[in-house]
């Protein structure tokens, strides 16, 4: 802000409190105390106006709210490009300043509780209860919006409970998906296979989990069969089961991440999906990925201990 405007804004800013204060002040002066009864000596009908003073209480909330202003001024930014005294803040107060002070702070509190995680494998801290809690809470706060509070996902958003990974189940693998962030790109098909290819190939996918396909849609399993070869499997994999390396889906294994029936499957082909997760790296950093990373691979391995159990107790 130029030095006029800011002087400008301070000036009648403060101009306008004082004001305020001197009419406050001004018109009290010339009441008398003690007489109530007096009127203005306006007569309507018969209706005459008062002219008692104004309440104590009242004036005294006047010249409270007239302080308050002036301490805000006087400690926030606000009156041009006064920065304000706010202890703390040699750049002015913000919401952003406070969230950075916050964070700062958090991070020197808890910094080196993450941090001493940091240098123990995933595999081992999927097993330590104290770290899983704190990943549990990180998860929480950052990633329940999207992946559901149990995890479990939704529409567009993977489960990351079951052994069926888009990028790989692995816990470095997962770790890398939440440093770096994922982008699953699937092409839209319908420019290039137009309807009816894309309703083949749709219901040969759906074949492909023993889907049935719905009764009155005409389609041709074997020309579905040789589109796929040609136009998917270099992302899918000849047999469907998918590509990791690229996150192009397991199309064999009934786990659908944009749902499975005929619709929708034909929907996700003839326009294409694009599944982002939001890389940490940046704004959770590696001590708290790592917990995460944790975490999630730990609830993955819940279902197979009791499994293992069983399987221990056969034996
Ligand atoms: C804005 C929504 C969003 C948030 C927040 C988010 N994710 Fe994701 N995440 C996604 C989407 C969408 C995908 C799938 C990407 C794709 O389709 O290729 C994904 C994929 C993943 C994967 C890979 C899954 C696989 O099958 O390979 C992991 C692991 C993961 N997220 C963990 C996390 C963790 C941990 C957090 C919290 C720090 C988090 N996500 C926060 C949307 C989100
Ligand atoms: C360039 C690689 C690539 C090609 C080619 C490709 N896909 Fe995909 N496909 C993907 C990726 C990546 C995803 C996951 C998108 C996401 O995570 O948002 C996907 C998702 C899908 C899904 C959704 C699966 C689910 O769980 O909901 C279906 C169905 C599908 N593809 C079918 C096809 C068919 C049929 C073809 C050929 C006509 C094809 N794809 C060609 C990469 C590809």
């Amino acid at each position: 802000m130029s030095t006029f405007w800011s002087l400008f804004i301070a000036l009648a800013t403060l101009g306008t409190l004082l004001g305020l204060a001197w009419l406050l002040i001004a018109t009290r002066k010339g009441q008398r105390p003690g007489d109530s009864e007096q009127t203005t000596g306006h007569s309507f009908d018969g209706i005459e106006e008062y002219d008692n003073p104004l309440p104590r209480w009242w004036f005294l909330l006047f010249l409270g709210t007239l302080a308050f202003a002036f301490g805000y001024l006087l400690l926030y930014p606000g009156l041009g490009n006064f920065k304000g005294l706010l202890p703390g803040y040699d750049e002015g107060w913000t919401q952003v300043s406070q969230w950075q002070r916050e964070m700062a702070a958090a991070d020197a509190r808890y910094g080196p509780l993450f941090a001493g995680y940091a240098a123990t494998p995933i595999s081992e801290l999927a097993r330590d209860e104290k770290a899983l809690k704190i990943g549990g809470r990180l998860f929480a706060n950052n990633c329940a919006v999207c992946h559901g509070a149990d995890a479990k996902g939704a529409f567009g958003f993977p489960n990351l409970t079951d052994d069926d990974w888009l990028y790989g189940g692995d816990p470095e693998t997962i770790k890398t998906s939440i440093m770096q962030g994922r982008q699953g790109v699937m092409p839209a098909w319908q420019e290039i296979l137009g309807d009816a290819g894309v309703r083949d190939v749709t219901a040969y996918v759906r074949s492909l989990s023993n889907l049935e396909n719905p009764a009155h849609v005409a389609v041709d399993l074997d020309a579905g069969k040789q589109l796929f070869a040609t136009n998917c499997a270099m992302c899918h994999g000849p047999d469907g089961k998918g590509l990791q390396v690229l996150g192009a889906p397991n199309l064999t294994d009934k786990v659908w991440l944009y749902g499975s029936s005929f619709a929708q499957v034909q929907q996700t082909i003839r326009y294409g999906r694009s599944g982002k997760m939001p890389a940490q790296a940046e704004f959770l950093g590696n001590d708290k990925v790592h917990l995460l990373a944790a975490y999630v691979y730990s609830l993955s391995q819940r279902d197979k201990a009791p499994a293992e159990v069983q399987n221990r107790k056969k034996d």
